[in-house]
């Protein structure tokens, strides 16, 4: 029987969250010169921030993992823009943002994307709007055949994979969202991207945390991996 070597070799995932509080102080330190020169400039203050303490918790977390210091990873950025660790090709990691919350997601033996967002992203509106540019004719029927207050929160957790799978895929927003195919309503599917044929698998749920916000999160990556745990962090242990 012919077996499907994506299935075979699973990838091990660990996703990491942080939130930022305003009274914390951010320092640059623990960064390279290229990462301290993109941090310089940026004219919001809260994005700046928001990058280096990104930096800071990616870098400490797999330092950590790999038995190194902070300093020592070199972390290259490919043409699109997306971060890798220039001498571990077996450890791939993907980061995102909103509010005043970090995510990072590691993945040994595979790629991975993650995506997270606050379940008040946006209005009905806006999500009306833009629903026919991410998702496919099949995902829009389907959506709107749900009411409205469910179109929301199924659209939002389409935003957050298809954005997820681009981020693994590599390409994030250059490449066309509508390629690839989702499960509207599902958690955990196998998709593919249409034009590559790259396999994908997606997880996704919510962190539901009063104090903070909730917030709508996913990953992709390249090859199967059990349901992911969250670890949340507090910023002082980090900065
Ligand atoms: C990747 C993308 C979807 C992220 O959107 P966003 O609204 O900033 O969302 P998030 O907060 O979820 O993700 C930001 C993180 O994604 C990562 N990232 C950036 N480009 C990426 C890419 N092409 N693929 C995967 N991940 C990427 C970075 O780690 C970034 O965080 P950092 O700037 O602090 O390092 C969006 O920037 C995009 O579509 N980029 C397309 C490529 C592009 O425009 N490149 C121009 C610069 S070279």
């Amino acid at each position: 029987m012919k077996t499907d070597q994506a299935e075979e070799q699973t990838a091990q995932v660990e996703l990491h969250s942080l939130r930022l509080s305003d009274d914390i102080v951010v320092p640059d330190s623990i960064l390279s010169e290229a990462e301290k020169n993109r941090a310089a400039a940026f004219r919001s203050c809260a994005a700046r921030r928001l990058f280096v303490a990104g930096r800071v918790l990616c870098r400490s977390i797999i330092a950590n993992l790999l038995g190194c210091t902070p300093q020592a990873l070199c972390l290259a950025i490919t043409p699109s823009g997306r971060p890798y660790l220039r001498d571990y090709p077996d450890i791939d990691f993907n980061l995102s943002h909103t509010g005043d919350r970090i995510a990072l997601a590691i993945c040994r033996g595979g790629h991975i994307g993650i995506d997270i967002e606050r379940l008040d992203a946006f209005s009905e509106k806006e999500a009306c709007e833009i629903m026919p540019m991410i998702l496919s004719q099949q995902e829009l029927q389907q959506v709107h055949q749900l009411n409205e207050r469910h179109r929301h929160d199924v659209f939002l957790a389409c935003w957050v994979q298809k954005e997820a799978a681009l981020k693994c895929f590599g390409q994030g927003f250059l490449a066309d969202p509508q390629n690839v195919m989702l499960a509207p309503g599902s958690t955990t599917f196998r998709s593919m991207n249409q034009t590559s044929g790259e396999t994908i698998f997606i997880h996704s749920g919510q962190i539901i945390d009063g104090e903070s916000g909730d917030f709508q999160w996913a990953i992709a990556t390249s090859r199967a991996a059990a349901e992911p745990q969250w670890r949340h962090h507090k910023s002082g242990i980090f900065f």
